[in-house]
């Protein structure tokens, strides 16, 4: 995804074609962005050979599951629809790991009927409803116990996940003396222990911390667990400004894996997906105001919600490139009746006019499956390119199909 002669391209078709044949605001991907996506980050952990799966949260489309599969990958999911969509896309229930701290008794039941390769427990009820149901099926079900390390992931609060504060994981002491209770237990084997501390991580010293806290964990607990589960959470550069250092990741994890002979599971969502995908949008109007103008999208934050949710920061980029710039600042909003819906504040773009054709980047993770109907608004649709050939890889809804 470049620009070649001042036009945007998605592998070999420009966007301005692009929006000849689909109708804005639409996703965009490039499959070959993300079949390179999946080969950097195995090739990063070339020595430790992790199971990498996929989180399917932040990215549920089926056509993009399926190559993620076919690069070997497996898959985390969070709910008995993701554990579903996995399965019908052809993930094998053995690489398949189940997270969530709220799994209700139908989810567990299917979960274990479909013998995936575990479910990571994040309380003592939880684990007791697994152990009530494999008692009725006479099985043995392997558990990973998610353990809250209590480590600020230094990202944005709303998606910390491993302090003490959030909702998720057992606390350190908690988790010592659950899994000395049930130890014994002829229903449960604690084949895993899990971490996932954070989202769009861009520091290693949270992962240090992390592994610090795990190997003190390790040397207390009464159990050998055969795999640890770091999760996912390494940041993409939205902003041109900071990159996540994989290679000192893949380091350390290579050293701990080493050290407490135990296989490594990894849990990537926005590393593989996020910059596989721009969000195309057009201009439908500039409102002009005494200090900026306002550029009015016709992608709203129903479209795309991370901006208003988590003040993330998607750059903005012109289909077409020109010399001519714009004197005011401009503040890129959707048509929503909603304050929070804007995009980004940016000064120095080029002079937009009514009509013009903008790209949103990096929204491949957490977008789309974040879209709504909210005002009545179809959800967008989704177009794969792969090289000069396109496809629709999930229809527009239409207003009919929300009346
Ligand atoms: C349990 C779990 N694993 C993996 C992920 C994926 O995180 P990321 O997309 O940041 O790699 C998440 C998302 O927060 C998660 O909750």
């Amino acid at each position: 995804m470049n620009y070649k002669n001042s036009k945007f391209y998605i592998e070999n078709i420009p966007v301005k074609k692009l929006v000849r044949s689909f109708q804005t605001p639409f996703y965009c991907y490039s499959k070959s962005r993300l079949n390179e996506n999946i080969k950097n980050f195995n090739k990063n952990f070339e020595k430790t050979k992790p199971l990498i799966c996929f989180s399917v949260k932040s990215n549920s489309n089926s056509k993009l599951l399926k190559i993620i599969k076919n690069n070997g990958l497996g898959a985390d999911v969070v709910s008995l629809g993701e554990l579903q969509k996995a399965l019908k896309v052809g993930f094998k229930p053995s690489k398949i790991v189940f997270s969530g701290v709220g799994k209700t008794m139908s989810e567990l039941d299917f979960a274990i009927k479909k013998k995936i390769l575990l479910i990571n427990v994040e309380s003592e009820s939880e684990l007791k409803n697994i152990i009530s149901l494999s008692k009725n099926k006479k099985s043995l079900v392997n558990v990973g116990i998610r353990l809250n390390p209590n480590v600020n992931a230094q990202t944005i609060g709303k998606i910390s996940t491993g302090r003490m504060q959030d909702k998720f994981g057992l606390a350190f002491k908690d988790a010592i003396k659950i899994i000395d209770k049930y130890k014994n237990s002829n229903s449960v084997r604690f084949k895993c222990l899990s971490v996932h501390i954070g989202s769009q991580i861009l520091s290693n010293v949270p992962y240090q911390k992390m592994m610090r806290v795990v190997n003190s964990f390790l040397e207390k607990v009464s159990v050998n667990f055969e795999y640890i589960d770091f999760g996912g959470g390494m940041g993409i550069d939205y902003a041109n400004k900071k990159k996540f250092d994989f290679k000192k990741l893949a380091l350390e994890i290579n050293k701990f894996s080493k050290r407490n002979e135990c296989k490594i599971i990894l849990e990537p969502g926005r590393s593989i997906i996020g910059n596989t995908a721009v969000l195309i949008s057009k201009v439908i109007y500039i409102k002009e105001n005494l200090k900026k103008d306002f550029i009015i999208l016709d992608a709203g934050m129903n479209d795309l919600i991370r901006p208003a949710l988590y003040n993330a920061e998607h750059m903005i980029i012109p289909a077409n490139k020109s010399n001519k710039k714009s004197k005011k600042e401009y503040d890129f909003v959707g048509p929503i009746c909603e304050t929070s819906d804007r995009f980004l504040k940016m000064k120095k773009f080029q002079k937009l006019n009514e009509g013009d054709i903008v790209i949103l980047k990096d929204v491949g993770a957490y977008g789309y499956v974040l879209s709504s109907n909210y005002n009545v608004r179809p959800m967008p649709k989704e177009v794969m390119v792969d090289r000069s050939k396109t496809q629709v890889i999930n229809k527009r809804q239409s207003i009919k199909d929300l009346i």
